[in-house]
């Protein structure tokens, strides 16, 4: 089901005038970031969500800020949901897939997480759900209008566990990697179709609500060559770029926003 909050006149110049994108799991945090970043830059948004309330006050935050932006509340792991949301919503010009978790629900810090021969199988659904899966049904439901029109950006965030690894996160770090071997071959399929697709891996970012003992905070900051953690803008100005139109080149990559916390080469 969709809703539109539209308070304000749309944005009439900018990167994403007249494209339409879906951000999922824009209620807040990255997600959030993210969309009003679009939305600043001229993009119709999305808003997708598990969580209506969320996406609801998102979709208000940029309605007032003079942008465009609707409401979608849907399940990426519900293929049907998905599926629905695609026929019932209208087409895309842009896919953020953003949604995904860390097994975790509040703040940044990893410290209780179970090393993988303590696991069985049924604990890694969460993870594939959500961080795989999602977006294969995403991509898969919104990809064909994308490619009907002969135009899309689709950007995928991943995280640095997909491309370092990371202990006590081996479930995470497989969907997040799964994601990026998805998306490059999602590049190749669909570069003829004038569709790029990309992931952008972060580090850890810090939000305005993130607690973390000054410990944890420490251990971790050590292995950052720049020693703070991420904020949300510094990701959502790269997406931007990604899904702009100077971004028609760029396909098939992985950039890390990660305050150096790994190299690519
Ligand atoms: N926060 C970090 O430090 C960090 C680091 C590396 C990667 N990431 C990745 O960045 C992305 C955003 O992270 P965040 O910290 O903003 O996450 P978050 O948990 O704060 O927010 C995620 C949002 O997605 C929604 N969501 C969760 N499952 C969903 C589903 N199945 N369908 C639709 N919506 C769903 C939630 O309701 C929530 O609003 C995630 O993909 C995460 O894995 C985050």
């Amino acid at each position: 089901m969709t809703e539109t909050a539209d308070e304000g006149e749309t944005a009439d110049e900018g990167t994403h005038r007249g494209r339409r994108a879906l951000v999922t799991g824009a209620g807040q945090r990255m997600g959030r970031a993210i969309a009003l970043e679009l939305a600043r830059g001229g993009a119709e948004v999305v808003v997708n969500d598990l969580d209506r309330e969320r996406a609801g006050a998102v979709a208000d935050e940029i309605a007032k800020a003079g942008g465009r932006a609707t409401v979608s509340v849907f399940d990426v792991t519900d293929w049907a949901s998905v599926e629905e949301a695609a026929r019932t919503g209208g087409p895309v010009d842009i896919i953020v897939n953003n949604a995904g978790n860390a097994g975790r629900t509040s703040g940044p810090a990893a410290t209780d997480f179970t090393p993988f021969i303590e696991t069985t199988p049924g604990d890694w659904d969460a993870f594939l759900g959500v961080n795989l899966y999602g977006v294969m049904h995403t991509v898969r439901a919104f990809l064909p209008g994308m490619v009907d029109r002969s135009w899309g950006r689709v950007v995928t965030i991943i995280s640095d566990a997909a491309r370092v690894g990371e202990q006590r996160m081996a479930a995470y770090s497989a969907a997040k990697a799964g994601a990026a071997g998805f998306s490059r071959a999602i590049a190749r399929e669909a570069g003829r179709h004038g569709v790029t697709a990309n992931c952008v891996s972060l580090g850890t970012i810090a939000y305005d609500d993130s607690e973390m003992p000054g410990d944890v905070q420490a251990r971790l900051l050590a292995r950052y060559a720049v020693k703070r953690f991420g904020r949300a803008e510094e990701v959502a100005a790269l997406v931007a770029f990604l899904t702009g139109p100077e971004g028609g080149w760029i396909t098939g990559q992985t950039y890390p926003v990660n305050g150096g916390y790994s190299s690519a080469l």
